[in-house]
């Protein structure tokens, strides 16, 4: 029985699972991690806000934990399909998704998610937030904000307005917009608003609502022109292009991400993922990167786990009831 025993905890499963058994799986497993790479899933395709944001931080992160932090992007069904892929990953801190109000909004706009919101995530912490750019292509011909809302309205189904599926954040800030305006506008879903804004600068696609994150370096350089911002305030990088309210269709939208790892994952692994989290959004590099992209960090009491955990629950309740208001089902979110 005793030989039987040895030999159990001789074998690498039986070793771990021994150890757990006698209580001590946790605290050794979590004082070597991280042990090998870090997975880190975008959910969209790559090119795109969320993208960004991750390559920046995983470097920084990768650095201060001594293993590097690999970008995954796992895109679809409005970054459903992530999301997804977290949830069915070891928890063991290795693996983590960054995210945005999309994860939040979710089960008001998907029936089969397969994974219950409130309790399949560990928030590691908070990134950024800041606000969205109604921009359009170049040969539309509204020359500014106050003539495109008109414009829109007038045109109805035969403006094609880009997104990164249903409840991605274009796709949200595009039915705000048709809310608006009191018509429906040609959605045209992508995997991600990185190949969206390709779209739009190439003139495929009419309109793109996206992240200032991948707007602004688009618009600085003329590749697309900016109709509004979705912030209360003029952003300080695009001082020249006006709120949503100055142009006369107020949509009021502020976008955040957060990282997430899956459901019980042991709490001092969280620990080192925050603060290495925390150690990037320190590091004045990072900050001025997002200054220049117009987003910026949360407010330093924001930054504990603790804290993402209230705001994401708070997400999840606001966007439920936000979204059943507005009329919008998994059946119509089209
Ligand atoms: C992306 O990275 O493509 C975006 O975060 C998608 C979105 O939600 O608009």
């Amino acid at each position: 029985m005793i030989a039987h025993f040895r030999r159990f905890l001789m074998t690498r499963r039986g070793a771990l699972t021994g150890l757990a058994l006698l209580g001590l799986a946790t605290p050794a497993l979590a004082q070597n991690f991280p042990s090998k790479p870090i997975t880190l899933i975008v959910p969209f395709a790559a090119g795109g806000p969320s993208d960004v944001i991750a390559r920046l931080l995983g470097e920084h992160m990768g650095r201060t934990l001594g293993q590097q932090v690999v970008v995954e992007n796992i895109a679809g069904a409005g970054g459903t399909a992530g999301a997804k892929r977290l949830v069915s990953a070891e928890a063991d801190g290795h693996t983590v998704l960054i995210h945005h109000l999309a994860l939040a909004a979710a089960p008001a706009l998907y029936s089969n998610l397969g994974y219950d919101t409130s309790t399949a995530f560990a928030p590691v912490g908070l990134v950024n937030t800041g606000p969205m750019v109604i921009a359009g292509k170049l040969a539309l011909p509204p020359v500014d904000g106050k003539a495109f809302f008109p414009y829109a309205k007038q045109q109805a189904e035969k403006l094609t307005v880009a997104h990164a599926g249903v409840g991605s954040n274009a796709h949200l800030c595009a039915v705000l917009i048709s809310q608006a305006l009191g018509v429906k506008l040609a959605q045209v879903a992508y995997r991600g608003t990185g190949p969206a804004m390709n779209d739009l600068v190439g003139g495929q696609v009419d309109v793109l609502c996206d992240q200032s994150t991948t707007a602004v370096p688009q618009i600085q350089s003329d590749k697309i022109r900016a109709y509004a911002v979705t912030s209360p305030e003029r952003l300080g990088v695009l001082p020249n292009v006006p709120t949503s309210r100055e142009a006369g269709t107020e949509i009021d939208m502020t976008i955040w991400h957060g990282l997430y790892a899956p459901k019980g994952t042991p709490a001092a692994a969280l620990d080192k993922l925050n603060g290495a989290l925390q150690a990037a959004l320190k590091d004045p590099a990072v900050l001025e990167r997002f200054k220049a992209v117009g987003t910026s960090a949360f407010p330093t009491a924001e930054w504990t786990r603790e804290a993402h955990g209230k705001r994401f629950a708070a997400e999840v309740a606001k966007w439920g009831a936000a979204l059943k208001a507005a009329g919008l089902t998994p059946q119509n979110a089209n």
